[in-house]
């Protein structure tokens, strides 16, 4: 069965004492949930993630990275390797963020790289992909989102799908308060897990969580995680409220 899960992306928020604060909160709230199929995952910033790590140990909550380099190691000022974050016990990175390819140029190719470089260092990874507004509108959506998986992804073997969650991310419903109709969401996750199954088979297509991200709230996280080819979620703004992503995790 394929797992759920529920994502906090904390984005550019959130020194190392609100983080502990907010991931004992979180911790508290679900510690009563019966979740097995459950995955809680948090990606705050980098500075912050040793001591989110030490405050979710023995809980449910797992800690993730926002973003790593591509690279081994070397002469790149400012950048986090894989083996970086492997060094204080991360296990899963986000990749492909829309917020990366829109304003620090990332693109399909070079995140085509920290894919490899992420699975060589048994990181798992959440990889974003989503289409403009201007695609949406032009009804390019499927076109855009089939481009992106081709390029970032179909050079991969099935078995590491293993390590790989998807997320589809319409960029026009991140962080706009606009959210893609459960209908929308549907239709995109169903044409990814298509899209999967004719490269790689119907097995890893099937086993494959996909999560939507987009202005996912606790009034709405309901009605689109109902959808059967929607996992869960990648949740940003909501996420920062310890209430609220807590009612998002009980939505799944
Ligand atoms: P919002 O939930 O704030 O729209 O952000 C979504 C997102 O970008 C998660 O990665």
């Amino acid at each position: 069965m394929r797992k759920k899960i529920v994502a906090g992306n904390w984005k550019m928020n959130n020194g190392v004492q609100e983080t502990e604060k907010l991931i004992n909160e979180v911790k508290d709230s679900i510690s009563i949930l019966d979740q097995k199929n459950v995955r809680v995952i948090v990606a705050p910033s980098f500075v912050s993630l040793t001591s989110a790590l030490e405050n979710a140990k023995n809980s449910k909550i797992e800690v993730a990275a926002q973003n790593m380099h591509q690279e081994k190691n070397g002469a790149y000022t400012g950048e986090i390797s894989a083996e970086i974050l492997r060094s204080i016990g991360i296990k899963t990175v986000i990749l492909g963020h829309s917020e990366r390819r829109q304003y620090f140029g990332e693109n399909d190719k070079l995140i085509a790289k920290k894919i490899d470089a992420a699975l060589a260092n048994n990181l798992e990874i959440i990889f974003c992909f989503g289409e403009l507004l201007d695609q949406r509108k032009l009804e390019n959506h499927l076109l855009e989102v089939g481009s992106q998986l081709k390029n970032s992804l179909f050079h991969l073997k099935a078995e590491d799908f293993k390590n790989i969650i998807l997320a589809y991310e319409p960029v026009w419903a991140i962080g706009t308060g606009e959210t893609a109709t459960p209908e929308q969401a549907q239709e995109m996750h169903a044409f990814v897990r298509n899209v999967l199954a004719n490269k790689f088979g119907e097995k890893t297509a099937n086993s494959i969580s996909i999560l939507y991200g987009g202005s996912v709230k606790p009034s709405n996280a309901e009605e689109i995680f109902s959808k059967e080819d929607v996992d869960g979620g990648l949740i940003g703004g909501a996420s920062l409220i310890a209430e609220d992503f807590v009612a998002i995790i009980k939505a799944i």
